[in-house]
């Protein structure tokens, strides 16, 4: 397993802000060669140079990860410019909340094409190569606390978390079966300081909601998030989570400093063994 990052080459989308750009940071410093990968070109661009201005040999590829031809030319990119690939963080990832039955079909469109899709078309165009290089090489799949309980009206958000995490337990054990020299993590993030709470901000045109919908639940929801999010924990502490959990071939990285949520998760899986309805878990709103 992944051990010594010094000249390997990690790839991270949604590396333009928050969680990926503190990623990126780690990694530079541990003397890694980094493919920063976004759909938000000029937050990219600023985020590249920070990146290059620590000494990293970077490529910014500007990617959509809804798109599986996008998560193709990633790969082929990195490829071209180092050769290799070690560290691959399927990241990227948006927020949309509201009452299930009035959430528009594109905002579940939306969230699933980031946030679950994203991950499978990473994984898609990647693990293969990881394979064939037959060396030592991780897979981090964001995924969220939120991909372990299920808080109201978040369901877009919630399904897409908690896909992400069967998705990356199922490859965890694929790769496992193979004997493979490839790890995996899911990195399970409480609420961190960083832009999610506008993710709105690069929703494409054709998925935006129309003018004229008047959701409160949604609003209230929105500003909730932003609200906890900017009093939430520094990206970086996510990072070093990232670094530690691969260099111990650890596949859950949860919620640590702050035990409501993994208390929340076991109060969870006390309800489903005990047959119990489902208990609303409480978690703290901030840091
Ligand atoms: N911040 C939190 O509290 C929190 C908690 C749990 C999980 N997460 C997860 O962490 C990950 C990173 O989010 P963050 O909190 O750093 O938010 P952020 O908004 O700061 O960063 C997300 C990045 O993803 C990019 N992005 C959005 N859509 C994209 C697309 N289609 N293709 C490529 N890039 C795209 C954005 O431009 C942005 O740079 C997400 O998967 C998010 O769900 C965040």
């Amino acid at each position: 397993m992944l051990q010594d990052f010094e000249g390997k080459v990690a790839v991270v989308t949604g590396a333009a802000s928050g969680i990926g750009r503190a990623l990126c940071e780690r990694f530079a410093d541990e003397g890694m060669k980094i493919v920063m990968a976004d759909v938000e070109q000029a937050s990219l661009r600023e985020a590249a140079s920070r990146i290059e201005a620590r000494g990293a040999e970077v490529l910014a590829v500007r990617t959509d990860v809804s798109r599986a031809d996008d998560l193709s030319r990633l790969a082929e990119a990195t490829l071209d410019r180092f050769e290799k690939v070690h560290v691959v963080c399927n990241n990227a990832g948006v927020f949309a909340g509201g009452l299930t039955w009035e959430a528009i079909p594109t905002d579940w469109e939306w969230v699933l094409g980031v946030n679950l899709f994203g991950v499978l078309h990473g994984i898609r165009a990647f693990v293969p190569i990881l394979l064939r290089q037959n060396e030592p090489g991780h897979v981090v799949n964001t995924c969220s606390m939120a991909g372990l309980i299920n808080m109201p009206l978040s369901g877009a958000y919630n399904v897409s978390k908690h896909a992400a995490l069967s998705l990356s337990e199922t490859l965890y054990h694929e790769l496992r079966g193979q004997q493979s020299p490839v790890g995996c993590s899911a990195l399970c993030p409480e609420l961190i300081r960083t832009g999610i709470g506008r993710s709105e901000r690069n929703r494409p045109a054709h998925l935006k909601r129309p003018a004229d919908v008047d959701q409160p639940a949604q609003t209230m929801v929105e500003a909730a998030i932003r609200q906890s999010v900017d009093a939430g924990l520094d990206p970086a502490a996510m990072a070093e989570r990232v670094v530690q959990g691969i260099r111990e071939d650890r596949f859950y990285l949860l919620a640590e400093e702050d035990t409501s949520w993994t208390e929340a998760c076991l109060t969870r899986l006390e309800d489903i063994r005990l047959r119990r309805n489902p208990t609303l878990g409480v978690v703290r709103a901030g840091n």
